[in-house]
């Protein structure tokens, strides 16, 4: 398991344990975390599971796919420089203690 903290648009926070392998958008939806829509699935063509990466971390997330920046540029809240889809990045070890911020809109 490795634990992510999802801070909701509302400004509460979850403290999750993903199960290895698990996208984080897997894990926030199955949990009932608020914010993430996530339409396709994780197929990476909906951009509706928009968050930020905590920037300090940033590195240690494995670089988003040719099709995940194309996708980035089409997000309904403000891209930055730590946007990602959170059905791009799955649970490692690395990731331990890792915060993920959801914004306030998707669609
Ligand atoms: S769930 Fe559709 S792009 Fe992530």
């Amino acid at each position: 398991m490795v634990q992510i903290t999802f801070v909701e648009p509302s400004g509460s926070s979850t403290e999750l344990n993903v199960p290895e392998g698990w996208s984080l958008m897997q894990a926030a939806v199955t949990n009932g975390v608020d914010g993430i829509v996530a339409e396709c699935g994780g197929s990476c063509v909906c951009a509706t599971c928009h968050v930020y990466v905590d920037p300090e971390r940033l590195a240690e997330v494995l670089p988003p796919s040719e099709d995940e920046i194309e996708l980035l540029d089409g997000v309904k809240a403000e891209r930055r420089p730590n946007s990602r889809l959170s059905c791009q990045i799955k649970a490692t070890p690395e990731l331990a203690g890792l915060t993920i911020t959801i914004p306030e809109c998707q669609t």
